[in-house]
């Protein structure tokens, strides 16, 4: 009896300081397998001399064996869920870095500039018209009442693409140096009434510097109807004008001249403490141009506008340099 006593406190005590799944798994196959040292006082039974001594000494042994097998349970219990906590904490990832960060961007000046432009002259009954960014020397400046040599194509650092269209030049596929284009593209798809605006992107050979891009963006105005004048341009930009900017803010025409509009002006913004900013080109479409446009110009007037988007936001915002409206640095972005 105290071999047993012995054995099953011994096995008890080893079973108790197992610490990883292999040690119990060890230690089952030492104390509860059939070669275990339990398992060998069983077959010491037959030595015993009564059949009351071999029961008392065969249920105590199957007692020892009970409790060890229940004490191998438990222990093998306890080190899975060590190792399963150890194995958590190994591959546990350190998010903290980025709690509380906003995981949500939003849109970019220039685009909320767009966007607001849009709604704005949506809502003053226009629709937005688009054309290609690689255009036609036809459509940039032909049809544009600049012809081949005209003196003002070379206001325009033109951006010359290598490719020869079928049946065409080499040298006559351009980055389109503005939005005007696409007034000729309109007008040869639509009928009037023609209200539309273009915003877009437009191309000029140009070195970056505090107020220039070789990549800004316009947006186009083109009104084709009968009988349209002056007048309703110049009330078209001062409606947009407050829509826009706020109902301080007033604006006036300066007499200018492009080639695809007579008479041309400039069109300048009012802010409330009563200072000037220019803002864009505008004018009554000429002739020649409603001509390329597929259109009788003793039948229909119309006037056009155009202006950049950026340097509009940059006015607005008070942004110190253009070239901030196309780097990829959050710290600029985030501001607006
Ligand atoms: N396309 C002109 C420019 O880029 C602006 C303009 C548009 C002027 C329409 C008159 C009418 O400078």
């Amino acid at each position: 009896m105290s071999d047993i006593t012995a054995a099953r406190d011994a096995a008890l005590a080893d079973i108790a300081r197992a610490t990883s799944p292999d040690e119990v798994a060890e230690m089952t196959t030492r104390f509860a397998g059939k070669k275990g040292e339990l398992a060998g006082l069983k077959k010491r039974l037959g030595s015993l001399d009564t059949i009351d001594e071999k029961k008392v000494a065969g249920a105590a042994i199957n007692e020892a064996m009970s409790a060890v097998d229940a004490a191998l349970d438990e222990r093998r219990a306890a080190v899975a869920a060590d190792a399963m906590r150890q194995q958590v904490e190994n591959e546990r990832l350190d998010l903290t870095e980025y709690v509380g960060k906003p995981a949500r961007g939003h849109a970019h000046l220039v685009t909320q500039a767009w966007e607001r432009l849009e709604d704005v002259f949506v809502g003053l009954g226009f629709r937005v018209a688009e054309g290609p960014e690689v255009e036609t020397d036809w459509h940039n400046f032909e049809a544009l009442n600049m012809g081949e040599g005209h003196p003002a194509r070379g206001e325009f650092d033109t951006l010359f693409v290598d490719h020869v269209p079928p049946g065409g030049r080499p040298g006559t596929t351009v980055l389109r140096t503005h939005t005007s284009p696409v007034q000729i593209r309109t007008m040869l798809t639509e009928e009037p009434p023609i209200y539309v605006i273009a915003p877009g992107r437009v191309f000029r050979r140009d070195t970056p510097d505090a107020t220039h891009m070789p990549v800004f963006h316009q947006i186009e105005g083109l009104v084709v109807d009968r009988d349209i004048s002056m007048a309703d341009l110049a009330g078209t930009i001062d409606a947009f004008t407050k829509a826009f900017f706020g109902k301080g803010w007033n604006s006036r025409l300066r007499p200018s001249y492009f080639p695809f509009t007579e008479p041309s002006a400039e069109f300048d913004i009012q802010r409330p403490d009563g200072s000037w900013i220019e803002l864009g080109g505008c004018g009554m479409v000429h002739p020649n141009v409603l001509t390329a446009g597929g259109l009788d110009p003793e039948e229909w007037s119309g006037f056009a506008f155009g202006f950049g988007i950026d340097r509009m936001a940059i006015m607005r915002h008070g942004v110190a340099d253009i070239r901030e409206m196309f780097s990829d640095d959050l710290r600029f972005a985030e501001q607006f």
